[in-house]
């Protein structure tokens, strides 16, 4: 049977933003710019990239600035036209979405990941979909994540999650796999646990926040079943389904930052700083002077 295409994808934005404050007291921690983009058009970009048509917000209160941002912004376009500002007007164009291809959904309480992307369940239906979580920023243009993942998925269908290597002592901090077969970048996925003390981590191999799920998904986390620190977690259901539904972690191999972390939002900012031509030359050379 041919696979069905993912068209959908889940972007959960309710979080508080609680590393991030006092700067996430009024504005939403994905509207933080890396250079001059906030956050969360870096994962629409990368999404529609990988083909994806229809994007899911799953949102909180006081995020609304998300919503007015991938909206017309009618006077500001106004006032530009009027004088002839192209450029600037150009700078727009990421973030005006087709109308009725996002949808925002209000999670209500911060019940956890898996709480969130089950609130997209209506919306998503009986399609496979995608998971982008906006705080890692996977940053390989050439080749974007969720495209190479699209790709695998074309060949071996299922769930697929993106996953990195990450530190010994770290494993704490993420979903880790059971890892079985490997075939290049897909390694077949035997278990999954959330956020393991490291003497319990059954591999180092770390999820980073891309997923391709298929809707079953949906069902395991109505239960609600509360996991690790108490929240539903995606990576409990996800653990659930293994060995009923194949599962491959697909190990990305390019630059990522976590910019839910003060020093990774600060260093995703002097990375991609020093890929524009028009600021590389002044942040080098500010760079130099540290010694
Ligand atoms: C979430 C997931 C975790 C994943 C991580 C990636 O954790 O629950 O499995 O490894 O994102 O960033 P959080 O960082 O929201 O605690």
């Amino acid at each position: 049977m041919a696979l069905k295409p993912v068209r959908k994808a889940v972007f959960p934005v309710g979080g508080m933003g609680t590393r991030f404050l006092p700067a996430t007291k009024a504005v939403p921690k994905e509207m933080l710019p890396v250079v001059d983009k906030p956050l969360i058009q870096y994962a629409v970009d990368e999404a529609l990239a990988a083909g994806i048509e229809q994007l899911i917000f799953i949102t909180a209160r006081g995020k609304n600035p998300l919503e007015d941002y991938f909206d017309i912004a009618g006077e500001l376009v106004a006032e530009l036209t009027a004088r002839g500002k192209q450029a600037q007007l150009a700078a727009l164009d990421g973030t005006q979405l087709t109308p009725g291809n996002i949808a925002y959904v209000r999670q209500q309480a911060p019940l956890g990941l898996g709480h969130a992307v089950w609130c997209a369940r209506h919306i998503v239906g009986d399609e496979p979909f995608a998971v982008l979580l906006p705080d890692e920023l996977l940053w390989s243009p050439e080749a974007p994540c969720l495209r190479q993942m699209v790709e695998a998925y074309g060949k071996v269908g299922g769930n697929i999650l993106a996953v990195m290597e990450c530190l010994p002592e770290h494993t704490d901090r993420y979903g880790i796999i059971t890892p079985g077969k490997a075939d290049g970048l897909l390694t077949e996925m035997t278990g999954m646990v959330e956020k393991p003390r490291p003497a319990d981590a059954p591999s180092r191999l770390a999820a980073v926040g891309r997923y391709i799920l298929q809707p079953e998904v949906m069902g395991v986390l109505s239960a609600h079943k509360r996991g690790a620190g108490g929240e539903v977690q995606l990576t409990d259901s996800m653990a659930e389904l293994i060995g009923v539904q194949p599962f491959h972690g697909f190990t990305y191999t390019g630059r990522r930052f976590d910019c839910g972390d003060k020093a990774g939002h600060i260093n995703a900012n002097i990375a991609l700083a020093l890929e524009r031509p028009d600021i590389a030359a002044e942040v080098r050379a500010f760079i130099a002077t540290l010694g």
